[in-house]
């Protein structure tokens, strides 16, 4: 399982806003993808609240792109002073950017100073483009960054099977219309299996089949209000065993 991979094409709408061909989507918000990242994946999961205490936090992430949240999580980590000794972000991505495409990303993106020092490690750290899992150690190794490159449906079986577990999953793998292999049963039921008890999760989407899998793989959800003018995104966490039995 060490292919080479195709790398993502970076391509822009006229607006500015980073733009997949293949799924003939977008990445982020045009109205912001920091600040995307800030509400609906670091709110919606209660961070950095929920990681305050807690000497190691896991967090497991569908869809790495180009790193926003990722980045908007380290710089959150690094802000809080209550912040866990350790943090894990465990993140999987089939068709991930080259090092200079990342680079030219961030440069057009990313809208706040303190967080470029950071996006240049992570370019400066980024791997070679084949299969499989690629750790980064940061912040003398209190922050470890594990890509895995790989189709989400392989990788996080395989995560199981390391015995990793998460403590927030960001759910970001385009919109479930035009990309419905990120939303699936299977996979929410692969993703509930490394839940940890009290794990949550938060997502853009508010699409009806997105909360059915939900809920037949074991997590419940509330609707919240989104970001850039959507109206709801979801949030939640892994049901209990008696509301599991009750679904
Ligand atoms: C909306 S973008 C993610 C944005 C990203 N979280 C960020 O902060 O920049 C969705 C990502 O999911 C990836 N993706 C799509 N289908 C996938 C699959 N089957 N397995 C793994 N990654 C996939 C895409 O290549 C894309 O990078």
């Amino acid at each position: 399982m060490h292919e080479p991979l195709v790398p993502a094409p970076l391509v822009f709408r006229d607006d500015g806003t980073p733009w997949s061909p293949r799924h003939d989507d977008i990445y982020h918000s045009a109205a912001g993808a920091l600040s995307q990242a800030r509400h609906v994946f670091l709110k919606g999961n209660g961070l950095p609240e929920r990681w305050r205490g807690k000497p190691r936090f896991n967090v497991l992430e569908t869809g790495f792109g180009m790193g926003i949240n990722f980045l908007a999580t380290w710089a959150a980590w690094r802000d809080d002073l209550q912040r866990p000794a350790s943090l894990h972000f465990i993140s999987v991505e089939k068709y991930p950017f080259t090092a200079s495409d990342l680079r030219r990303a961030h440069a057009a993106i990313i809208d706040d100073a303190s967080v470029m020092p950071l996006a240049a490690s992570l370019a400066a750290a980024w791997p070679v483009l084949v299969t499989g899992m690629h750790r980064i150690e940061l912040e003398h190794r209190a922050l470890t960054l594990t890509l895995a490159f790989g189709d989400v449906m392989d990788v996080v079986p395989r995560l199981k099977q390391d015995g990793m577990t998460a403590d927030a999953i960001y759910l970001d793998g385009f919109a479930p219309a035009r990309n419905p292999d990120m939303w699936t049963p299977a996979l929410f039921a692969s993703l509930a299996g490394i839940a940890s008890d009290d794990a949550s999760f938060a997502t853009y989407t508010s699409a009806g089949q997105v909360k059915r899998a939900l809920l037949q793989s074991g997590f419940e959800y509330r609707k919240v209000c989104g970001f850039g003018g959507k109206r709801a995104m979801l949030v939640g966490k892994r049901a209990s065993v008696s509301n599991e039995i009750n679904l």
